[in-house]
């Protein structure tokens, strides 16, 4: 029995839908306008025919997922198919010009037939919702267990995009059909292009009038399409109008926020050029983090998986921090859980010397600038993967010297009770830190430059 889930399953599904929006396309038009298919086409069309009958041997032979259980059951799977798709999916795989030739063309309908290949046009909404779960996550406890890999409101609106136009193409071919005398004289395309615009403009309700029903029954065709107009339109409006707003709640989030930060402004009276920093702040929050305070959703994880999404999360900063890369794991995976996000915008002191320490800091991106108070002479430069503020905390004194942001700065800071902890707990980097803080020190008083 294969996996529902299975990635090669998956993939087969995508291929299936790919076949059946072929056909949902080509048969009607095929059936209105009545052309030859030349031999390359016909033959696409006989090898799209046994992929559908393949997928009917497949969907016997594939388990079912049903409240989270898989069902191996062949007997199980034949009835649940049976009684589900297997109709539809048979009527259209079935190739009646070849086996039933004789007796439907004795008939002459083996033309109208062809219409049953739109049967399955029907499972393509089946098809899209498996569709949407293309990544497979592996998980040890469900080999299959599916991911999201599209954000839903995208996905609902690439849906609806799809139907709508496959929904007008249908109307379009239809209007052809009943009235075979639509500019006639005429080319394929242009008869075609025609009755598209007719279907656009009539199922989104605009209906200029330039195009208009001749025969009762399009008359009839055209009162029927303009109802299910009105409540298409008014449905995916209105979809598309929550669709679109959801699809950015973020930045409507931000926006709100920005707003309540601008009346604080106003009501504190803050001078221009403080309001001006924190507003650049907001500006710069929404451009490198999109808005998303890391700490909120942070508190809500349980710990299980904040570990494996904080090693995640720092991997660049692992991966920029030459100590970390050949750190042990344990010491990666304590320290990592420790740290926490913090901000700079050029120019910002991120302290100043004499302050009273409380962290120590890791450079995740950008540079900073090392510089003594009293002579504002520049001791240093530190670029990314280099961490500061250690020297006060193994001192127990106040800060040697201030740190100003020289550019759009990602810090990560350690709690100096845990940098305390940390250090005893492993010696090897109590050992690197103090090596390192020796030299700054020695640097300090020699007062040359070093850049790391
Ligand atoms: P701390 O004394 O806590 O605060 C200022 C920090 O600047 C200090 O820790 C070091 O991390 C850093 N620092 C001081 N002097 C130098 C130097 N010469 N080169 C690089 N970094 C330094």
């Amino acid at each position: 029995m294969i996996h529902p889930n299975s990635p090669y399953k998956r993939i087969w599904d995508l291929f299936v839908f790919i076949c059946i929006t072929y056909f949902a396309i080509e048969v009607p038009v095929r059936l209105v306008f009545h052309y030859k298919l030349s031999a390359g086409v016909t033959w696409l069309e006989r090898a799209i025919q046994i992929v559908f009958g393949l997928d009917v041997i497949l969907n016997f032979n594939t388990a079912i997922l049903k409240d989270r259980l898989l069902i191996h059951n062949r007997k199980i799977v034949t009835k649940t198919y049976l009684r589900s798709w297997f109709l539809i999916d048979f009527l259209s795989a079935f190739p009646f010009d070849l086996f039933g030739g004789f007796f439907f063309q004795y008939f002459g309908v083996t033309d109208s037939l062809k219409i049953l290949r739109l049967l399955r046009s029907v499972r393509v909404f089946e098809l899209f919702k498996s569709l949407r779960l293309l990544a497979l996550g592996a998980d040890s406890d469900d080999r299959f267990k599916l991911v999201e890999v599209i954000n839903p409101m995208t996905f609902r609106l690439i849906f609806f995009v799809y139907w709508t136009s496959l929904f007008a193409h249908w109307v379009a071919c239809g209007w052809i059909y009943l009235g075979p005398e639509f500019l006639a004289d005429k080319d394929i395309t242009t008869r075609y292009i025609r009755s598209l615009y007719w279907s656009v403009t009539t199922l989104t309700t605009i209906g200029y009038g330039d195009i208009t029903p001749v025969t009762n029954k399009q008359t009839i065709y055209t009162m029927g399409v303009m109802i299910l107009g009105v409540g298409i339109y008014g449905y995916v409006i209105g979809n598309i109008a929550t669709l679109l707003s959801n699809l950015d709640v973020s930045r409507v989030h931000f926006q709100e926020k920005l707003n309540t930060i601008d009346s604080f402004i106003k009501y504190k009276k803050l001078p221009p050029q403080l309001a001006n920093r924190i507003r650049s702040y907001y500006v710069n929050l929404w451009e490198n983090k999109h808005g998303i305070d890391e700490t909120e959703i942070w508190n809500q994880l349980p710990s299980g998986i904040k570990i494996d999404v904080s090693m995640f999360l720092h991997n660049h900063l692992i991966s920029v921090v030459p100590f970390f890369k050949n750190a042990p794991e344990e010491l990666k995976r304590e320290v990592v859980l420790e740290l926490k996000p913090a901000f700079y915008m050029k120019g910002d002191i991120i302290f100043r010397e004499g302050d009273v320490p409380h962290n120590m800091y890791f450079l995740s991106k950008g540079h900073v600038e090392v510089i003594k108070e009293n002579t504002s002479e520049l001791l240093a430069t530190l670029n990314s993967g280099s961490f500061f503020g250690e020297m006060s905390l193994i001192d127990d004194s106040l800060r040697t010297a201030t740190i100003k942001a020289g550019s759009y700065c990602d810090v990560y800071t350690l709690g100096k009770d845990r940098f305390a902890e940390i250090l005893k707990h492993h010696p090897k980097f109590a050992q690197h830190i103090q090596i390192i803080a020796e030299e700054r020190k020695k640097n300090q008083t020699s007062k040359t430059t070093k850049t790391e």
